[in-house]
């Protein structure tokens, strides 16, 4: 890959990073891909002590449990108003009226905005930004109108009292397969032919529920104009995100948005991209009278303003020999969007790659309704889509006759089937063997509702996980010396994964000094540009730009800089992004219990197996995992957003009723990792471990759920009722 003789810096940095931290595969070890080792001598005198992998504290752990660290609602601003707005309460139609003259009378209220009176925006070709900019309702929970006050109990008092009357139309909010659009990605050989010929066949459709983001964290803004520039303290997986999204929307230049999100509390995709509440809230401050607005989105807000996942009808179809060899994968996956702004889940992609078949039909159909629009949800289309493809591999073990672990591997494809790439590097295999191993699966009785101990069934299930790998073009870096430290600049937000001290552990790597002499800046549009937290491509995309800028800094100063010394980095075009296919896997396995009289279901142990590259940060990659396994739980046991047809809206729009997965649900899991390196996808060797957590854990619990009671549920969630049949 690299002549020793010619490297340049770049290159030599690139080397060391592909070789710390992995050594020499043992011999049979086919978990570690091929390796630049091979080709070049490591050098003998490093002293650098291993900070890649290393198992460091967070950064930014002491201001978060002290209190200090502050997050966007909590910035101190002079005078700030509050806002609240009000809601549609019919799911489609026009507002024929509206009375403020009982809220403008609210002491302390500065002013209440309708689509009438409300600034116009520059462009409102973003549907769901266009906020009070005409009298159309296109879901229920939409804007009509927001009320800026002294305080937020004024603005909510004020809010209440704001009369709205609407012409109203018919709406349709229930997914059915009639109408959408047919998104095909794949469609190879013939799966119709393949299902009437082969000797196994399953044809099964499996539901999954719509679901909210909710992090920890509800989206909160302060707004601020100062003449036309706009400055925003914004809850976000992305400060350029934001400014590129809203300037237009404002009719500004990029550089007159100034964003800020040093701590984001959460986002699990919901704060991927801006909403409508941002947009509201830069309105507001428009008629504050100069005043920052604040503005922190309600729980039940967040049910119809922040986005939320599609829920998802997905048919699978498989077909096999006589051997348990695939012949064929067809998946068809039903969901909606919104009628105002299209987004598409894409639950049946994971399909294309997963196993070898030579004919496969991997389709969506996307049905636009009258609801809220749908947006990113931790590991969009590959959670719900392995969800049903998992399951369905389960299935279709057991009519073969085999151990699902078994069928998997016989299954495994040599090369990328869509694309007919070769793997950068797949390690699905190594991890279910390994998680087999730990798991203790040799040991299991392949009987379903066989073991039962004190009136509990029990049972274990495994299922595959995978996550796409990308680097996101377009991050910059930058970094200056000065009094023996290094600040690394960066326009990242960390929502809460660790990227605070991931990027510094790859920036004194790349500049081969000391953990502690690094000092990020993240989490401003003051830093250079960086892209979204999002698509698990944070560290791949940031930490490609640090270690090109480490590479810029070493060549132009040498290891001694001048004081002052700054160099630049952007992440580099990849060549092997088009002669490789690049994704994580993983392996998840579940114990369940369910109850024979009552359907009570509780997970006792999970474990997840992962190959996801080189693991830059054992503490917080842990905590990632666990974090995908948990709400992969979520997701399997509780999460259900129940949309009332009737009137178009979540009824149980807070945690009392939409359940997330607590202390109280969560019992033994562990997740851990096989030692990866793929010298493909980045200078660091990593992949993204934000989503790879969630995928196929649902479908662990739901076989494992199987197989202690014999009862095969193919709607989710996996509550206690489906088992009392
Ligand atoms: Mo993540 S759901 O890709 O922001």
């Amino acid at each position: 890959m690299f002549s020793s003789t010619e490297a340049t810096n770049k290159e030599k940095v690139l080397m060391r990073l592909s070789q710390r931290n992995f050594p020499a595969p043992e011999s049979g070890t086919a978990a570690v891909g091929v390796s630049a080792r091979s080709v070049v001598e490591a050098e003998p005198d490093e002293a650098v002590p291993e900070v890649i992998g290393a198992s460091l504290e967070r950064l930014d752990g002491p201001a978060k449990v002290t209190g200090t660290a502050r997050y966007a609602y909590e910035h101190p601003v002079e005078a700030p108003a509050y806002l609240h707005p009000v809601q549609a309460t019919i799911a489609r139609g026009r507002v024929a009226s509206v009375d403020t003259g009982a809220a403008e009378a609210v002491p302390g209220v500065l002013a209440v905005l309708t689509h009438t009176n409300a600034p116009r925006l520059a462009s409102t070709e973003d549907a769901e930004l266009a906020v009070l900019q005409s009298d159309a309702v296109a879901f229920r929970g939409q804007f009509v109108a927001a009320v800026v006050a002294e305080t937020t109990e004024s603005a909510r008092q004020a809010a209440d009292l704001v009369r709205v009357d609407y012409a109203e139309q018919p709406h349709e909010v229930e997914l059915d397969a009639a109408g959408g659009t047919l998104n095909t990605r794949t469609d190879n050989g013939d799966v119709d032919a393949a299902m009437a010929s082969s000797a196994v066949t399953l044809d099964r459709t499996y539901t999954t529920p719509m679901q909210h983001n909710n992090p920890m964290e509800p989206h909160t803004t302060i707004a601020h104009w100062s003449g036309s520039e706009l400055t925003l303290h914004e809850s976000t997986q992305g400060v350029y995100s934001v400014r590129s999204v809203v300037a237009p929307v404002f009719g500004l230049e990029p550089e007159q948005v100034r964003v800020l999100a040093p701590h984001v509390g959460g986002g699990f995709g919901s704060k991927g991209l801006p909403h409508a509440p941002l947009v509201l809230a830069a309105l507001a401050a428009q008629r504050s009278g100069g005043r920052p607005v604040k503005y922190a989105v309600t729980r039940r807000q967040m049910f119809a303003l922040t986005g939320h996942r599609t829920p998802t009808s997905q048919r699978v179809r498989l077909a096999a020999d006589a051997e348990g060899r695939l012949t064929a994968v067809g998946h068809d996956a039903l969901e909606h969007t919104s009628r105002i702004k299209e987004f598409s889940e894409g639950s049946s992609t994971a399909s294309g790659i997963m196993y070898a078949a030579p004919n496969r039909r991997v389709t969506q159909r996307l049905v636009p309704l009258d609801v809220p629009v749908p947006s990113w949800m931790r590991a969009p289309g590959h959670c719900p889509g392995m969800h049903a493809l998992e399951t369905a591999m389960d299935e279709m073990a057991q009519a073969c006759g085999l151990d699902p672990v078994e069928f998997r591997i016989r299954n495994e494809p040599e090369i990328d089937p869509i694309s007919g790439l070769p793997f950068s590097s797949r390690n699905l295999v190594e991890c279910l063997r390994e998680g087999a191993d730990r798991f203790g699966w040799q040991q299991r009785d392949p009987t379903a509702g066989v073991r039962r101990e004190n009136g509990w069934l029990i049972g274990t299930g495994v299922a595959a996980s995978t996550y796409p790998t990308h680097v996101f073009p377009g991050s910059r870096a930058r970094i200056r010396y000065a009094d023996g430290r290094y600040a690394v600049l960066i326009g990242a937000a960390d929502i809460g994964t660790g990227a605070w001290t991931a990027l510094a552990q790859i920036a004194a790597e790349a500049l081969e000094v000391p953990f502690d002499m690094i000092d990020p800046h993240l989490g401003s549009t003051e830093f250079p540009e960086a892209t979204v937290a999002g698509g698990s491509t944070g560290i791949t995309s940031w930490g490609s730009a640090i270690v090109q800028a480490a590479t810029v800094f070493r060549d132009k100063y040498g290891k001694q800089p001048p004081e002052g010394a700054e160099a630049e980095g952007a992440t580099q075009p990849n060549p092997d992004t088009e002669r490789f296919s690049m994704h994580a896997f993983g392996a998840q396995f579940a114990e369940v219990r369910v109850h024979a009289d009552t359907g009570e279901i509780r997970v006792p142990r999970m474990l997840g197996v992962f190959a996801a590259g080189r693991i830059v940060n054992a503490r917080t990659a842990r905590s990632q995992f666990l974090g995908g396994m948990t709400m992969g739980l979520s997701m399997a046991l509780h999460e259900h957003s129940v949309l009332d047809s009737r009137f178009g809206h979540v009824v149980n729009h807070d945690f009392a009723g939409y359940h997330v997965a607590s202390h109280a649900d969560v019992d033994s899991i562990e997740a851990t990792w096989i030692d990866e390196h793929d010298p493909h996808v980045n200078p660091m060797g990593t992949k993204g471990i934000g989503e790879i957590g969630i995928v196929g854990a649902s479908a662990a619990i739901g076989n494992a759920a199987y197989h202690a009671t014999g009862i095969r549920v193919r709607d989710l969630p996996l509550t206690p009722d489906k088992f009392l049949r």
